[in-house]
């Protein structure tokens, strides 16, 4: 269940592959919802998202979590330092921007002054209040981040990728049934 020196741990790999999926999933939603004409439609989709998105906070911050109490697996062998310091940056960016999204997107909701209901079971807790120009920047920050988001997980994936592909060590093998 836990993380090695040399590998990752069950927990760790059901963590990014689900949210991987989910991530996806948002983004696109996000984008349709936004591009809908106003409507009851538009409006059941964004409950949606927003249910959605509430979701993978938590399995974000539950991620976190275990990451931070866990061991954490050793940089392949034959990793230049700067490679390393590169990947653990990237790791770490990967972290706030998972979190950012759905963080501002949840701000911006509430100090619009839309309660948040999590798939119809009950309300989220309210950690802002009304305030339209805290809105204004939780909107604008919720359009810029999933692009930077995409941008970071593309940079990742290829680097992955590289690193099996090309330089043909375990890094992708041990996120995955390594
Ligand atoms: C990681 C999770 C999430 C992702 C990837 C995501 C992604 C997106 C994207 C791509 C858009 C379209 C942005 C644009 O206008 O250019 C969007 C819009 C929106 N999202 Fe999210 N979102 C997430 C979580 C949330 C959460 C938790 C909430 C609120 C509780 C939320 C509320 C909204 C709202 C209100 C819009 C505006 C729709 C419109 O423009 O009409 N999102 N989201
Ligand atoms: C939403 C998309 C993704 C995000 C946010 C993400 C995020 C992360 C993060 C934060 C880590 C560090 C380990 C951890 O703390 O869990 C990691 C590791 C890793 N990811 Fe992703 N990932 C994504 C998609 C992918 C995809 C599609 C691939 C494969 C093509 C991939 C391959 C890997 C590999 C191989 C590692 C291990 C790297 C190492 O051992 O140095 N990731 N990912």
């Amino acid at each position: 269940m836990k993380n090695t020196s040399s590998s990752y741990g069950l927990l760790t790999k059901i963590f990014h592959w689900v949210l991987f999926i989910m991530l996806t999933i948002a983004v696109i939603a996000g984008n349709v919802v936004h591009s809908m004409p106003k409507g009851d439609e538009k409006m059941e989709m964004l409950g949606q998202h927003k249910a959605f998105g509430v979701l993978i906070l938590t399995l974000v911050l539950l991620r976190f979590l275990w990451r931070l109490i866990n061991t954490k697996p050793d940089h392949i062998p034959g990793v230049s330092a700067a490679q390393a310091f590169l990947s653990d940056v990237m790791h770490w960016g990967l972290y706030v921007l998972m979190l950012a999204q759905p963080l501002s997107g949840l701000l911006m909701s509430q100090s619009a002054g839309y309660p948040i209901s999590f798939f119809g079971l009950g309300t989220v807790p309210t950690i802002i209040g009304e305030n339209e120009q805290l809105a204004d920047f939780f909107h604008e920050a919720h359009e810029i981040i999933w692009v930077l988001l995409v941008v970071a997980v593309v940079g990742h994936i290829a680097a992955a990728l590289h690193h099996h592909f090309i330089i043909k060590n375990d890094t992708l093998k041990r996120m995955t049934h390594g």
